[in-house]
């Protein structure tokens, strides 16, 4: 039912309607028999004066009592204002093409969440985290795709730390480009003017900001308004704790059945099917690493005549997978080396440390061998987690609690960068853990 009480315009109160009764635009049309382009453009203001006769058959499909429609048509901003002048922004990449498996849950709430921004909390953004390659990109993208209709003043992209061989973008760099993505006029010379120019043009507008490849807190606090009906969606390669977020997700690899369809839906059940044994061990070797078995199902779609099996032995030696899971612009490497790039020096120091470790480690292993203070090693392991480099494995029987690196992490630290010459590897102590060297016993 339509809040009568709540002052909000044509366009909102039609959209508040359609979605209480769970409705796409698509649905909507074809219930009531107008089409979805008249819908959409009631929705977002475009249509300066609503036909009656469309109105009436809307609200009859939404199951409105008829005099509700007297009281639409009298809405105040029934001819909805005008986005302010200037752009109307549509800067959103492309969703993600294909199906992502095992996300269906996160982009359902994530859009729940970010069209409810009109009667929520606006001042906080909705983030995610995950290590590289998980698919914060992708997962953010799917979510704003969805809910573009909801912010007709536009959606802003902006990537924040676009790879290891850019520096993130500042806030003072941040701000003047959201400024000129709104059209919010040139930008003013002093930051803190500036600043102040971005909140007042976000709380005019009803505007969806999408930030990727979010370093800290300080990158994503000049988009956050209160009392506007924009909404901020970020993805996150850290913990962004100081940020009160009102939404946030972690995600991370796959379970067995999800990493399996990522290649199937890439080369077919029939083929992964057909060597079964094989497809496990790929599964295996890509860690279950959506950006890993992405890349392993582009190889094998683009080579009809290899095997899964080619592919398995091509990855069977943990210090060349990071070359092998590389095809076009996609790389395994190029995300660990961005992630990688940000690290203060004393993580990135605890990580080369780490190499010597053999296996899973405790808070006593960075002791021994990352540094003597106690403190330090808490403060460095705590880094380490924040930053999607290292997580938890749950505590051993006797109650040890366990951490490990990331897979794709732990192959950048111990065999260094592609085509670099890690002294170790050359030393031949490659450090490998417990787990890995037990199983690769096994399967001898
Ligand atoms: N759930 C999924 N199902 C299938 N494919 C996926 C899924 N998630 C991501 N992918 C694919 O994996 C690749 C990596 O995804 P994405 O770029 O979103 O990861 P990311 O976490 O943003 O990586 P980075 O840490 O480098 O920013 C993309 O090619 C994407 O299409
Ligand atoms: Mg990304």
């Amino acid at each position: 039912m339509i809040q009568t009480s709540s002052p909000t315009t044509l366009a909102d109160a039609l959209v508040t309607a359609r979605e209480a009764a769970c409705l796409t635009q698509e649905d909507l049309a074809e219930r009531s028999g107008v089409s979805v382009r008249a819908i959409r453009n009631l929705e977002t203001g475009h249509t300066s004066r609503p036909r009656k006769q469309s109105l009436l058959l809307i609200a009859k499909a939404l199951g409105l009592p008829p005099e509700e429609v007297g009281r639409l048509m009298r809405r105040p901003g029934a001819e909805r204002q005008q986005p302010p002048p200037g752009l109307v922004p549509a800067e959103l990449p492309a969703a993600p093409r294909h199906n992502l498996v095992g996300r269906k849950a996160h982009v359902d709430s994530l859009r729940a969440h970010l069209s409810a921004t009109e009667h929520g909390d606006t001042g906080r953004p909705a983030v995610v985290v995950g290590p590289p390659g998980a698919g914060k990109t992708s997962l953010i993208l799917e979510a704003a795709h969805g809910v573009r209709d909801r912010f007709p003043d536009g959606q802003v992209f902006v990537d924040l730390h676009p790879g290891a061989a850019s520096t993130p973008l500042t806030p003072d760099e941040i701000v003047p480009r959201v400024l000129r993505s709104l059209g919010a006029g040139p930008a003013a010379g002093h930051p803190e003017e500036a600043a102040a120019r971005l909140r007042d043009a976000l709380s005019r507008r009803r505007v969806l900001v999408v930030l990727d490849n979010a370093d800290s807190e300080a990158q994503v606090r000049p988009l956050l308004v209160d009392g506007s009906r924009s909404a901020v969606l970020v993805a996150a390669r850290r913990e962004l704790p100081a940020l009160t977020a009102q939404f946030r997700r972690h995600i991370g690899v796959l379970g067995d059945g999800d990493a399996l369809q990522v290649l199937e839906d890439l080369l077919g059940p029939a083929r992964t099917g057909a060597e079964r044994s094989a497809a496990s061990l790929v599964l295996r070797f890509c860690g279950r690493l959506p950006l890993a078995l992405h890349i392993a199902g582009l190889w094998l779609s683009a080579r009809p005549h290899r095997s899964l099996r080619d592919l398995a032995d091509r990855l069977t030696q943990e210090q060349d997978r990071l070359r092998f899971l590389h095809i076009g612009d996609l790389s395994l490497e190029a995300s660990v080396a961005a992630c990688h790039s940000s690290l203060p020096a004393p993580v990135r120091g605890a990580l080369q440390r780490l190499r010597t470790v053999n296996g899973d480690f405790d808070a006593d292993d960075m002791v021994t061998h990352v540094t003597p203070s106690r403190g330090l090693a808490a403060d460095l392991l705590d880094e380490l987690i924040d930053r999607q480099m290292v997580h938890a494995v749950g505590p051993t029987a006797d109650g040890r609690l366990l951490y490990r690196l990331h897979d794709a992490v732990r192959q950048y630290v111990a065999y260094g960068p592609v085509g670099s010459r890690h002294p170790d590897r050359v030393a031949g102590q490659i450090w490998l853990p417990r787990q890995a060297v037990d199983s690769g016993r096994k399967e001898a």
